[in-house]
């Protein structure tokens, strides 16, 4: 595993704005392309979070890839695509539930985890005999790839260890000088990674929470679907595994020490009023994570919402900005409420434990605990 820490920043790293996200223009596209499949770095937006994207088929640019956000390169890259025909080259078979999840969620934001072909070097997919493919919706991702004709690998456009970016400023702050070009196409929709399901083995299963919930995951496969047992664990032991090799890395980690209160939103907010004024007290600098339903019930510290309640679409869309802010605040703590672990609350919540190191405060049961 080789992990590189000296951070180089020499490249001049130019920025082009999307006049139009929606339809993009091809002759503002037709550079980046050319970037990617000539073998260099351009980061760009998905439906998602932006991605910092390579020729998936080139080896020699996957390795920059690894470079540039000084992650190991045992963690295996995302292959994106343009079209359902691009995927045949990539896969040795198309298994039947792999199919139907195409179906209804292609284009989208869902990552199918395939047996590779040859085409696919290993350097793409961190050794592994398995490709990730994902075919996003958004309409300049889509655009990109198709004109720089070759699949794209790409993962999130963070510096390892950082929150995934949601803005081309996120992608600004930690590839600027790394990268040859940054696509900036405005603010992402979703705001989470997408949904990683595994169709390779026997039964199909969910490597990492997304926008395609387990509900909606479970209705079109016409029975339950799993998850890894090892993402719902909690903190990773040494002999559990994850089969997704990046959800055993602390990714989304805040500098600060994030702890999370779950339980009634009313004692929760009793909770967390207490923890902060312990903190304020003791002189640090106190970040809370709360919702517009509860954002006026907090007397001190650094308040923001992270959305409503009501939809969490809006707590997933600013989940990761919310976190970077707190960085740039230089908060020494940070108390934030939970959500439910349903639906796209599952997503949300596991994002949120991983960024607390899994240090969870329940407070619906009578006594406190750990
Ligand atoms: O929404 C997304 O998926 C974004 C945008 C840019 O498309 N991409 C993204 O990529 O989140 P990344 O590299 O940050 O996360 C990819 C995850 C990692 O946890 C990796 O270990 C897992 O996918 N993965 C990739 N290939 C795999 C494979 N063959 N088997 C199991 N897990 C795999
Ligand atoms: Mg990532």
């Amino acid at each position: 595993m080789e992990v590189k820490r000296k951070e180089q920043r020499d490249m001049n790293t130019k920025r082009i704005i999307l006049k139009d996200r929606e339809n993009p223009d091809s002759e503002q596209l037709k550079e980046p392309a050319k970037i990617l499949r000539e073998g260099g770095l351009v980061a760009f937006p998905t439906e998602t979070v932006y991605g910092l994207g390579a020729n998936a088929l080139n080896e020699e640019a996957a390795k920059k890839i690894y470079e540039a956000k000084g992650r190991p390169s045992d963690n295996p890259l995302i292959a994106h695509i343009a079209d359902f025909n691009d995927l045949l080259p990539l896969v040795t078979k198309v298994p039947e539930a792999g199919r139907k999840l195409m179906e209804a969620f292609w284009p989208g934001p869902l990552t199918l985890i395939f047996p590779k072909s040859s085409l696919v070097p290993y350097g793409t997919t961190g050794g592994l005999d398995t490709v990730a493919v994902r075919m996003p919706a958004d309409p300049a991702a889509s655009a990109l790839i198709r004109l720089a004709g070759v699949p794209i690998a790409a993962p999130s456009a963070n510096t390892s260890g950082r929150p995934s970016p949601t803005t081309a400023d996120h992608v600004w702050q930690d590839m600027n000088g790394k990268i040859q070009m940054i696509v900036d196409g405005g603010a992402v929709g979703i705001g989470v990674e997408s949904t990683i399901i595994d169709v390779s083995g026997e039964e199909p299963m969910i490597l990492r929470p997304g926008a395609v919930t387990q509900e909606m995951a479970s209705a079109v496969l016409g029975k339950e679907i799993c998850l890894d047992p090892a993402i719902i664990s909690g903190p990773l032991k040494a002999d559990v595994k994850p089969k997704a090799p990046g959800m055993k890395y602390k990714h989304y980690a805040p500098k600060a020490d994030l702890t999370l209160i779950e339980g009634e939103t009313d004692a929760v907010v009793l909770a967390i009023n207490k923890l902060a004024e312990e903190k304020l007290e003791a002189g640090y600098r106190v970040g809370v994570i709360c919702t517009d339903e509860t954002s006026d019930l907090y007397p001190g510290g650094i308040i923001r919402s992270i959305g409503s309640r009501l939809k969490e679409e809006s707590v997933a869309h600013n989940l990761y900005a919310v976190l970077r802010e707190f960085d740039d605040l230089d908060a020494d703590y940070i108390f934030s409420e939970s959500f439910s672990r349903s639906h796209l609350g599952q997503a949300i919540m596991n994002r949120l434990t991983k960024a607390a190191g899994y240090h969870i405060i329940k407070v619906d049961r009578e006594e406190q605990e750990e």
